[in-house]
């Protein structure tokens, strides 16, 4: 059954040149179909650059709305319209605006895991893979105002030994991994590194040997010589890891790390889509316009 819906999803890719992007938290039979799997950022260059007229995006609605904005002539599909980011609602254009009236002159770098409305109030963005390099960018002398993720912002803050104002969002999927779940796992595998997402808790990302993106911690394990990996983020990653290093171990740190919007895009719903031809995801055309800005800042300033 499965393998007739992957045999038509393809064919009406192809019918619609139709490009399938999907991130590494989603369900692996999805990832399994996408034309490109990766994280925040590098789904957000193949959105830029495609030559595709439509975009499904398997994630969440920020990154379908991201790669509306950057691609607005292409049609981009979110198999599941309720698929949305917890974090991303934690602040408003409102409410961000009104941060910045209170700090005139402050930049104002804002997490991809954002709406286009909060995109649109920034400066800059960034995404895990690039918050450090953006956030050096920015001459000393400037205060900083970070949003929404309270978490990445500190670990930046701490890399940087850099003061910035924190906007008090986080990600509940990340949340939920705990320093003890960590030490659990660390004395159940004494060999194993400790690779976490910066979107944890800083005491949790205090223990690891390695603090990077969902790409980053892919590449991370792919090029180690090591062979048992404690995995601190949430665990559609294991998919990806578990199939490129088949010779290594790879223990989930908390298992309750499960993003339930992620896991809502499933090959029917993909399918659906493709077939209905939506849901589609739009943005305003002045707000798009405005929020265009601050994302091709942060892909100037990454160029790699
Ligand atoms: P990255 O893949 O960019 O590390 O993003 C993590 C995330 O939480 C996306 O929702
Ligand atoms: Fe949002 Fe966290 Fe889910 Fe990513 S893992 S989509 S940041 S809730």
């Amino acid at each position: 059954m499965s393998e007739e819906m992957i045999a038509k999803i393809k064919e009406l890719a192809k019918e619609r040149q139709a490009i399938i992007l999907v991130h590494n938290y989603q369900l692996g039979e999805v990832q399994d179909i996408g034309d490109y799997v990766g994280d925040s950022l590098g789904l957000s260059r193949i959105a830029a650059q495609t030559e595709a007229k439509v975009i499904v995006f398997c994630g969440v609605h920020f990154m379908a709305e991201t790669a509306a904005i950057l691609s607005p002539d292409k049609t981009v599909l979110l198999p599941d319209a309720n698929a949305g980011c917890p974090m991303a609602n934690m602040v408003t254009g409102r409410q961000l605006r009104n941060l910045k009236e209170q700090h005139p002159g402050a930049v104002v770098v804002t997490y991809v895991n954002s709406t286009a409305e909060v995109k649109a109030e920034s400066d800059i963005c960034c995404t895990s893979a690039n918050a450090v390099e953006v956030v050096r960018s920015i001459p000393e002398d400037k205060e900083i105002i970070f949003a929404p993720d309270r978490n990445l912002g500190s670990y930046v803050a701490s890399q940087l030994g850099r003061d910035m104002i924190l906007w008090n969002g986080f990600c509940p999927t990340h949340e939920r991994i705990l320093p003890e779940h960590v030490k659990q796992a660390k004395n159940d595998h004494p060999d194993a590194q400790l690779l976490v997402h910066p979107e944890s808790r800083p005491a949790v990302v205090k223990l690891a040997d390695f603090v990077g993106s969902t790409t980053g911690i892919l590449n991370y394990c792919r090029e180690s010589n090591g062979k048992e990996f404690i995995i601190a983020t949430e665990c559609g990653i294991m998919h990806t890891l578990k199939k490129e290093n088949p010779g290594k171990k790879f223990y989930l740190a908390s298992e309750v790390a499960d993003c339930p919007n992620m896991k809502l895009s499933t090959l029917e719903k993909v399918l659906w889509a493709l077939e209905d031809m939506q849901p589609v995801v739009t943005v305003d055309k002045e707000i798009a316009a405005r929020a265009l800005r601050p994302i091709e800042k942060m892909l100037a300033i990454t160029a790699s």
